[in-house]
């Protein structure tokens, strides 16, 4: 089956600004990321703070204009789409946030906030006021709930309020960035298994974004990892996570204390080696050579390409572009 959305060679740079407003650089945030989304599958993004996740969200949203690549949603290019016609585009693709309450209006009712983004769109008040309800019920919050305010919810009912919103005007893909992060762990579970029931209900394509590899573990079929706004490995999650290749996702995955959703259990974990390099000057070569302790000189002289290493699984590292037979064991 076609990808759902297919992202290419997507890059974005940002000026960063000194004192008196005098340029002092850029900040590669996403460099040459290309990805597949499949038809209702679960993609999961992960990686350390500041290595581009919400950058590449909003790319793909276009909600800030890419340097360079392409974002295909069913098959058609959107970059350069004027913005009547990315306004339809934009409704099959929503995203949910980390935090509910910025992003909801506190002065307007718990129904309000969700009928509100059908009635932008062109509904009834009415019409969008009836479907809120409904989308109401299908998050799992009760009816008497309908006319309370933000502010009397917990986070996690914010966070259904904010499903609710995004689904109300049925779209294809739903792009959870950091949706989580800020919930307790139990409420945390509670609100990832809803995201499950609803992409099996609403036929939903889920990229989803975390710094949390559990929860990635947890909600994926489909694993990218990135580093500094490149993607370093990416495949089917129980290969990745069961057989990691990257020496940054073997990293990655030793630093993290193991866990079932919602119980953390206490085990070794070992924090990763040296300092996150500045985005404003990232290493020359592979961008996690400073860190890696299977470093060798030409690291610093190659940019390194996508190698094949299982089916459906690359991986974005010297080591396996040579032939080179035994996997790098940390
Ligand atoms: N508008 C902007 N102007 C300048 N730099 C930016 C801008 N937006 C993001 N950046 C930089 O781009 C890099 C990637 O940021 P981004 O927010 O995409 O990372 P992230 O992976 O989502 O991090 P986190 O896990 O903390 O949410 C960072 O170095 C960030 O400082
Ligand atoms: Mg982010």
């Amino acid at each position: 089956m076609e990808p759902i959305l297919e992202v290419a060679a997507l890059s974005k740079s940002f000026p960063v600004k000194g004192l008196w407003g005098k340029a002092k650089g850029e900040v590669s945030a996403v460099k040459e990321v290309s990805f597949a989304l499949k038809e209702q599958g679960t993609l999961g993004i992960v990686g350390e703070s500041g290595c581009g996740k919400s950058t590449l969200a909003r790319l793909i949203l276009r909600l800030i204009e890419p340097d360079l690549g392409e974002v295909r949603f069913r098959g058609q290019n959107i970059v350069g789409l004027k913005e009547n016609e990315m306004r339809k585009i934009r409704q099959n693709m929503q995203m949910v946030f980390q935090n509910p309450y910025s992003s909801l209006n506190p002065k307007m009712t718990i129904l309000d906030n969700v009928a509100f983004n059908l009635w932008v769109n062109g509904a009834s008040k009415q019409e969008a006021r009836k479907q809120a309800h409904s989308y109401l019920d299908a998050v799992g919050l009760p009816k008497s709930y309908a006319g309370r305010y933000p502010h009397s919810l917990s986070g996690g009912q914010r966070q259904r309020v904010a499903i609710a919103r995004a689904l109300i005007v049925e779209p294809d893909i739903l792009i959870a960035d950091e949706a989580v992060s800020a919930l307790d762990k139990s409420v945390q579970a509670q609100v990832l298994n809803l995201f499950q029931d609803l992409k099996k209900q609403f036929s939903l394509s889920l990229l989803f974004i975390s710094h949390d590899l559990n929860v990635v573990e947890y909600m994926s079929d489909e694993v990218m990892v990135m580093y500094l706004g490149t993607v370093v490995e990416k495949g089917p999650a129980d290969r990745l996570y069961s057989n990691p290749y990257h020496p940054y996702t073997q990293a990655l995955l030793n630093s993290a204390p193991s866990m079932e959703v919602g119980v953390t259990t206490l085990n070794k974990h070992t924090p990763i080696a040296g300092e996150l390099p500045s985005p404003l000057h990232p290493p020359s070569g592979c961008r996690f050579r400073t860190r890696c302790k299977f470093a060798e000189e030409r690291c610093t002289h190659n940019v390194p390409r996508t190698t094949e290493v299982g089916q459906g699984h690359q991986v974005a590292c010297l080591l396996y572009e040579t032939g080179h037979e035994a996997r790098v064991v940390s």
